[in-house]
């Protein structure tokens, strides 16, 4: 069974074309490289033994994206592919509105016009904005957008919700919370450009001596110890919810046309719980120091796994300690 992975490169794509291989799926990877490296094609080869098929091309050039889906009896797509930097999305809003909602029309169009089934989504917990309540469920209303890019993520959804309606194709929509580690074998993992925006890459960046010290925005939150709580999961985790829920839509499980799933550990992390948390797995002093709260940043955010663990039939096994450690053994192979 042949499976398109959009963005099959990128941090959380990479991941899962491995999980995908284990399972035994033939994996297509598109991807236009603006934030992946061709490495990594070779490091996904050498975990599994198989060497995916590579297209090189842009998503926003429908030419090519109908040619892939022509030439290919596709049992499934997963699409990743899309920019992702919050701030860059407020400086250059353009550029993901194009890219992000273009790219995913393209598809769309591609496998609808070669009845061609079975979307995974890749949105996220940004549409939640401040949820009300803790944790949060998929009913929790979705707030606007904290972002130009956090609003591409709702659009996007919007956008499935009236086409799998019309066109009665069927498709999922996992809503990530924080994407954190790397595949243990330290051969694939975050490759962040420039100075981190997350917190991970910054801190195991700031283990490694790259950065001088860990500014922590903020410590004036309504939180026990005062830094913003965040659902940090393992990536092994994260890749392996795309497999159950590809899985679910070719066994033609799913209850309705488009779903719903939070993909979290369902356990709250403060900035301070992480530093500790990283400090006991890898035994290193982590320089850090306390700044002013980030703009926009949200106070608290995790999980109500209920329904990715009794529908959808995941749960995330790997802790925070596991993912800081796999984080950091992939940093020092940097
Ligand atoms: C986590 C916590 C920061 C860096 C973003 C996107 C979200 C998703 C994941 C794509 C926050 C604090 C961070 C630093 C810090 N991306 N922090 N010092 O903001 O929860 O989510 O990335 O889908 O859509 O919004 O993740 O890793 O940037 O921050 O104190 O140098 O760490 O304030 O509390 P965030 P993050």
């Amino acid at each position: 069974m042949k499976i398109v992975v959009t963005g099959g490169l990128g941090f959380i794509g990479s991941h899962t074309v491995v999980e995908l291989q284990n399972e035994g799926f033939k994996v297509i990877i598109v991807d236009n490289l603006s934030n992946s490296k061709i490495e990594v094609l070779n490091q996904i080869t050498s975990i599994t033994g198989i060497k995916p098929q590579f297209e090189q091309f842009d998503l926003l050039d429908k030419e090519r994206v109908n040619t892939l889906f022509n030439n290919n009896k596709i049992a499934g797509i997963i699409h990743f592919a899309a920019s992702k930097a919050v701030g860059e999305s407020v400086e250059k809003p353009l550029l993901y509105y194009q890219n992000n909602l273009g790219s995913l029309l393209n598809v769309l169009d591609a496998m609808l016009a070669t009845k061609q089934d079975h979307l995974i989504f890749s949105s996220s917990c940004t549409v939640y904005g401040q949820a009300d309540q803790m944790p949060i469920t998929e009913n929790a209303p979705r707030k606007d957008a904290e972002s130009p890019y956090g609003n591409t993520k709702k659009i996007a959804e919007d956008i499935l919700l009236d086409t799998t309606n019309a066109y009665k194709y069927n498709a999922i929509a996992l809503r990530y919370f924080n994407p954190i580690g790397a595949h243990p074998s330290a051969k694939i993992g975050e490759l962040p450009i420039g100075i981190p925006q997350n917190l991970i890459p910054y801190v195991t960046q700031t283990a490694a001596g790259i950065r001088k010290e860990l500014a922590v925005f903020g410590a004036d939150y309504p939180t026990p110890d005062g830094t913003a709580i965040r659902d940090y999961i393992h990536v092994v985790d994260l890749a392996k919810a795309h497999i159950v829920a590809l899985k679910r839509l070719i066994e033609k499980k799913n209850k309705t046309n488009l779903e719903f799933f939070n993909i979290g550990t369902g356990k709250g992390s403060s900035v301070l719980d992480v530093i500790k948390a990283f400090e006991n797995s890898t035994k290193k002093k982590l320089n850090y120091k306390i700044v002013a709260r980030r703009e926009g940043d949200i106070t608290e955010a995790y999980a109500d796994t209920t329904l990715a663990n009794t529908e959808l039939g995941w749960k995330a096994e790997k802790s925070l300690e596991n993912a800081l450690y796999d984080a950091w053994q992939w940093q020092l192979k940097q």
